[in-house]
This record gives structure tokens, sequence and C-alpha cells, in this order.
């Protein structure tokens, strides 16, 4: 909008008689630029939920990311690329600008059992005291992002430190280029590699004093892997604690109170979410319609109906997060849907449907939600699930928070919403762990 009063300035120098013609270029140049401000306006624009903090800066992230994502779209329908493979190297090369976080942290990359992982050791204190230990997973839709991103290197760094831990941040590879087990079986494998004593002993960590945690996707798969570990009969290898930050837990209902509340708000609104879950499972974005519809979990959908009670938000979530909404359960939908992607009901994929007696297996758990995220239900699901079974839970509600907030710490990209939530999940583990 400003943009539109430097030009109209610069318009006065030219004198009027140069035949008229000058004005009239200037005059169609301040409505074009006045049109393309209002434009941007609309573009940038979001009416957003009113206890978001900072809802200008939110906006405009929004807005940043939604332009690379349609650039992205329009350059895969061309047949230029998938379109997943082009934004993540926009937000590669918008990483580079960030401002690494120089701690005296050591930061190696290397391979545990043949997966790319980078560890952060803080500055050794006593000679042979133990340390405690993160495994952390970085989220993306298991398509975006990277553990040697700044995001995700600063968000490291800096627990490393405050923890005075050995953060091991796992490179797991990424869709479109892998599919659904690979970035779970990644996860697992380093993380398993990790745990065996010898690795462990070779890095100085307790082994009764290590976390697994993620964000987002990486919540995901933290649980996942998580909940896979706690069942194998070895009784080394066993998590004291995991801490999942506005994890995605479930692809059977996309029509929680969450989803429905944030259908189209920044930064993942929920066709976004679906078409990642699609990509997870290299399915068909022709399905996207009807898995908004919850089509693919209907009554009459078989397979549907033994997870149905594990997702049912009527009892899982208190009237405070419910609202008024009604629960989305067509009486017909399509079991082909299903049949084309099994997946959907994997607990590897979603760890909310796991049963009960894997749940009562679960470490004490910290769960982060934010009030304006489709995923906050899946968060709070899994917390009511997991305090059912008998689990210990810390359930860390932010009203005036958006999804993917954590890691917005650095200008320019820092929001108070990520200071916030990082030092609040950090403080957790600190006092925890
Ligand atoms: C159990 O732990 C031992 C010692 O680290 C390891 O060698 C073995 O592979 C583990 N077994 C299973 C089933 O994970
Ligand atoms: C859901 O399934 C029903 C019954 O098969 C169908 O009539 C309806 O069009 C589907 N909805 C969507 C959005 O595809």
């Amino acid at each position: 909008m400003g943009t539109a009063s430097p030009v109209g300035c610069k318009a006065e120098p030219f004198p009027r008689e140069a035949g008229g013609r000058r004005p009239g270029i200037m005059k169609a140049a301040v409505v074009l630029l006045a049109g393309l401000a209002a434009f941007t306006a609309y573009y940038v624009y979001l009416p957003l939920p009113s206890p978001v903090s900072e809802p200008w800066r939110l906006m405009l992230l929004d807005a940043s990311f939604r332009a690379a994502q349609q650039a992205c779209n329009l350059a895969h329908y061309l047949g230029l690329g998938h379109h997943l493979r082009m934004l993540n190297f926009i937000i590669g090369t918008f990483d580079k600008l960030n401002p690494q976080h120089a701690e005296q942290v050591k930061i190696t990359d290397t391979q545990f059992d043949s997966v790319e992982v980078r560890v952060y050791e803080p500055p050794a204190k006593a000679e042979k005291a133990l340390r405690r230990s993160v495994v952390y997973i970085h989220g993306g839709g298991w398509a975006l992002s990277s553990a040697r991103g700044s995001f995700y290197n600063n968000l490291c760094s800096i627990m490393a430190e405050s923890l005075d831990a050995v953060v091991v941040s796992i490179e797991y590879r990424l869709v479109p280029d892998f599919h659904f087990p690979a970035q779970f079986d990644d996860a697992l494998r380093a993380t398993r590699h990790f745990m065996h004593p010898e690795v462990l002993a070779q890095y100085r960590v307790d082994p009764s004093r290590v976390a697994i945690s993620g964000d987002s996707a990486g919540g995901n798969l933290a649980a996942a892997v998580c909940q896979e570990m706690s069942q194998d009969q070895n009784e080394t290898g066993r998590f004291k604690l995991q801490a999942l930050i506005y994890p995605v837990l479930q692809a059977f209902d996309f029509n929680t109170p969450s989803y429905r509340q944030n259908e189209f708000t920044p930064v993942l609104p929920r066709f976004v979410m679906v078409k990642f879950w699609i990509d997870y499972f290299n399915g068909n974005y022709g399905f996207a319609r009807s898995l908004i519809a919850n089509n693919h979990t209907s009554l009459d959908v078989g397979p549907a109906s033994s997870f149905r009670d594990r997702v049912d938000w009527t009892s899982l979530i208190t009237p405070r997060f419910r609202k008024t909404y009604k629960p989305v359960t067509p009486t017909t939908g399509e079991a082909e849907i299903l049949q084309a992607i099994p997946s959907l009901l994997d607990v590897r994929a979603a760890p909310l449907l796991v049963e009960k007696q894997v749940l009562r297996l679960q470490p004490k758990t910290y769960i982060l939600t934010c009030e304006i995220d489709i995923l906050r239900d899946d968060g709070i699901m899994y917390a009511k699930r997991l305090e059912d079974a008998g689990v210990e839970i810390t359930l860390d509600h932010f009203e005036d928070c958006f999804h993917g907030c954590m890691i917005f710490t650095i200008w320019p990209t820092r929001f108070s919403a990520g200071i916030r939530t990082r030092d609040s999940y950090i403080q957790w583990l600190g006092e925890n762990l």
C-alpha cells in the first residue's frame, strides 16, 4: 500500500507540458500499483481467530508460504517437477539466510545403521559424568525441512546446551522420493542403533535418561517409534520420556473440532494436511475430497469400525474444546479408499489408533498443543487415551499459538509464540529428564 505514494512523488519533477502522456502513464501506474497493493492485502489478509498473538506477522509468514506453495503447485502442474521437492528447495534456500546458532556445542554428522543423523554434544563438564539425551525428529509433513537446516539446527543446539544433553537429530528420507514406511523405518533404525548400550556409552549417555521427541510429522514418527520400541522384549533401550509437539497422529477423522475450526487458518490448512497424508502413502490426490468428507471411514467401511472408539472425540476431548461441533460420520462412503491406501489405518502411521495394551507401555509423556491448529485434537485425544491407560501425562496447551510456531524463534521469522512454546517444552524436559 505504501508503494503507491513514492511513485506519485516521483511524478512531480516531470514537466506538465510533456504532451500529457507521462501523467497518463503515471496515473495508470498508480492505479496498477494501488490494485496490486489491494490484491496483496487481500492475499495476505486472513481472518484469524481472535486470540492469536502477532497476527500480522503470522499473516505475512502464511502469505509467503502460500505463495511458495502455489508457485510450486503451478510448476508441478506444468510438469516441471514434484511440487514438494521444489517447495523443499525453496525452504532450504530461505533457511540459509537464517543465522546459525553458534554455541559451544559439538556438531557431528554421521550415520546410525546407515541412516543419516546429526549429533549435538554439549561441552564436557565432569570427565566421567553421564549425560541426558534427546532423540529428535523434525517436522515438515514427512516431505519438508531438514535436521541440518537452521531452524532445527538452532533448536537442537539450544536443547543440547540448556539441558546439558546429547541430542540426536534424525535426517530421515523424505517424500516424494520415499514414502511410508521409509520415514518410520529410518527413524526406528537410527533410534534403535543409538539405544544400544555400547553406542550410548560411546556418547557418555545415561541409558535411563533418554527421551524421544519431535514436532508435527516428527511428533508422529516419535510417537510411532516409541510405541514400536516399547514392545521390544529387551529391557534395555526404553525411553524415560516422550515429548510430542503438536503431533499429527491420525488420518481417520478429518472433521475433529480443531480440523473444522481451523480449516483455513495458517500455516496448515486442512486440505494441505490431507495432501501431506496422501503423499506420505504415495496415494492419489483424487481421494482428497472424499477424505475430507470422512468417506474412507464411513459406517459401511468394515475395517474402520474397530478403530472408531479410539478417535471418538465426543468422549476423548472436553466440552471446552468440543464446542458445538457434531461428528461427521457418513452412513455410506467409499470402501475403495482403504483398499487403495490401507496404511491410513496402520498404527505406524497413525499412532493414535494403537490398542490400549500398547498405550500402557508408553513412558511419561508431554504433549504440546496450539489452539490455532487443525492438529490440536490429535494431541488432546492421544493425551486422554494415554492418561486412561495409566501413563503420566502433561498436556501443555497454548491458547494464542499456531501450528509450527516452535521453530520460529529467530529473525526474520521470530515469533513470541515460538519462544514461549520452545521454552516451555525445554523447561519440561529439564525438570523431567
Ligand atoms: C537387545 O539388546 C541387545 C544389547 O544391546 C542387542 O544386541 C539386541 O539386538 C537387542 N534385541 C532386540 C530384540 O532388540
Ligand atoms: C461420499 O460417498 C458417498 C457415497 O458413496 C458419495 O455419494 C459422495 O459423493 C462422497 N463424497 C465425496 C465428497 O466424494
